[in-house]
């Protein structure tokens, strides 16, 4: 099957490189090239092969990947997810242009400002749903730090199903937690509810003071990927998430 062919001006629109109008101003000027070769009007349409980045240059530059992006990036402390929450976004972690990109990249769920770790972002809605879908039961771990010893009783409590959180109408699904030592443990839990593992511990008389979430489903965060870095994601990584823990 040949690749879906899009006009140049609107595909470049939709990756965030200006308007139509300049796009065109760019392609009159010769700064636009296939394979070596002038692409003179950005209204003709060009085929969407996945190759395009390697082939296509702008203004001297490899075309930004095509949509249907999926990253890894490895969150550090101090950013957010959201715009309701004050501080530096996460967006603010990837190149200036992907921020204009439409579909937009989404964070796929959300860490805490004070979370690092492994944070997945997509411009793919439906593999976005797919991920945080209940159906999927995609594993998350995260690496604790607690302020007092553990007691013992946690692993019970929480593998029970029962545990109910302050203000909450529905007990957590069981989460397994695997002690390291008195203060350090790895939790695996399969929902995503609102501060879900700093309340957990709360719910049993402790506190968190650190959280890094280390693996999503059978994805783990690369040790070579600093915090603060990206990576894009290849099939065989988005096919780990799903792959279980
Ligand atoms: N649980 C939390 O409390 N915070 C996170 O960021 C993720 C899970």
């Amino acid at each position: 099957m040949s690749a879906k062919a899009v006009r140049l001006d609107k595909l470049l629109a939709n990756l965030g490189y200006g308007s139509r109008r300049e796009i065109q101003n760019l392609a009159r000027a010769g700064a636009i090239r296939l394979d070596g070769a002038a692409w003179a009007d950005a209204g003709d349409r060009i085929a969407l092969d996945p190759d395009l980045p390697d082939r296509l240059v702008i203004d001297g530059e490899a075309l930004d990947p095509l949509p249907g992006l999926c990253l890894m990036l490895h969150k550090p402390l101090g950013v957010t997810c959201s715009h309701k929450e004050a501080g530096p976004l996460v967006y603010g972690l990837l190149p200036e242009r992907w921020r204009r990109r439409d579909p937009p990249l989404s964070t796929v769920g959300r860490l805490d400002k004070e979370t690092s770790g492994l944070l997945l972002l997509t411009d793919d809605g439906a593999l976005l749903h797919r991920i945080i879908s209940p159906k999927a039961n995609v594993a998350k771990r995260y690496r604790v730090t607690l302020d007092r010893p553990l007691t013992g009783s946690e692993t019970g409590v929480f593998a029970s199903g029962t545990l109910m959180l302050e203000g909450e109408e529905r007990p957590l699904l069981p989460v397994i937690l695997a002690v390291e030592d008195a203060t350090h443990c790895a939790v695996t839990l399969t929902e995503g509810r609102y501060h879900q593992v700093r309340r957990m511990f709360a719910a049993v008389g402790n506190h968190v003071t650190a959280l890094h979430r280390d693996r999503v489903g059978g994805l783990d965060l690369p040790a070579d990927l600093a915090a603060g870095a990206y990576r894009i994601m290849t099939a065989p990584d988005v096919e780990a998430v799903f792959a279980g823990g």
